[in-house]
């Protein structure tokens, strides 16, 4: 996958995958998938820190998550994310936090928001870095959002929507992703622009999809977003072998002599 790629996808109307990855082990995996992106998300402050929203991701913690997972992702399109304020603070801050993700294995970043971070990706595309934006449900704003709330609902704010959508295509972003926003207006907003949009929680007419692993894979059952389908019963898996395992040392059965020297 390239930032191209991205491109022919949408004018041949072909579906993008991308999903969330944090960690060396779960890259290779899904280097064996045909998935076409991989997210290193500042979710991974929530999912493998166990912080109550990403505003606890730093720089260092996307660096060191977004180097691990370009050790086992082989080919995969990796985009990191810059974590909150990295990207609001100077110019120069800001660039160092796009270098830092970018040597440490990102083929793209992903910022929030159009307000004040246009020129901010403007120059970064003319330095080559591709980067895609994210509308909507912009989590690091959680705050002045007032909570985690479907975003555009109003006439006023879903034409906000498509305004901020528009001004990102045209500072250069070479893709959207829309986070919990009316289906339609996800569908209006893929329609009026070139650039692909990926949803997740906006309906099935965006460009592509992106999903949290551990969501897809279901690992934790007491979260279950209305946006999110569970592919397999992850916790209920785990937790059933590692109680074989723990049978299996009671009883004897493990380790036999095939595992021992
Ligand atoms: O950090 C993340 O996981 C994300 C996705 C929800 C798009 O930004």
């Amino acid at each position: 996958m390239t930032v191209l790629e991205f491109q022919r996808k949408k004018r041949e109307h072909e579906k993008i995958s991308m999903v969330t990855c944090y960690d060396y082990t779960s890259a290779k995996l899904l280097a064996q998938t045909s998935v076409d992106c991989l997210l290193v998300g500042d979710s991974v402050a929530m999912t493998m820190h166990g912080f109550k929203n990403t505003l606890y991701a730093t720089i260092e913690m996307m660096c060191t998550h977004t180097a691990a997972v370009s050790r086992g992702a082989g080919e995969k399109f990796i985009v990191s994310d810059l974590p909150f304020l990295s990207y609001r603070k100077s110019f120069t801050d800001s660039m160092h936090a796009i270098q830092l993700l970018m040597q440490n294995g990102a083929n793209a970043v992903k910022l929030e928001g159009a307000d004040g971070n246009t020129d901010l990706i403007k120059h970064a595309v003319q330095s080559g870095v591709p980067v895609m934006g994210h509308l909507g449900l912009t989590p690091q704003s959680v705050h002045q959002l007032g909570g985690y709330k479907v975003q555009g609902k109003t006439d006023e704010t879903a034409a906000k929507l498509k305004h901020d959508a528009r001004a990102l295509q045209e500072a250069g972003c070479f893709c959207i992703v829309l986070e919990c926003v009316p289906a339609q207006l996800a569908a209006d907003i893929t329609r009026e622009l070139s650039i692909p949009t990926i949803g997740i929680g906006a309906g099935a007419e965006t460009n592509g999809q992106v999903l949290v692993y551990q969501d897809l894979l279901g690992m934790d059952k007491s979260f279950k977003p209305k946006f999110v389908k569970t592919f397999m019963d992850g916790s209920g898996h785990i937790r059933k072998a590692v109680e074989s395992y723990i049978n299996d040392i009671h009883s004897g059965e493990f380790p036999l002599h095939e595992h021992s020297f």
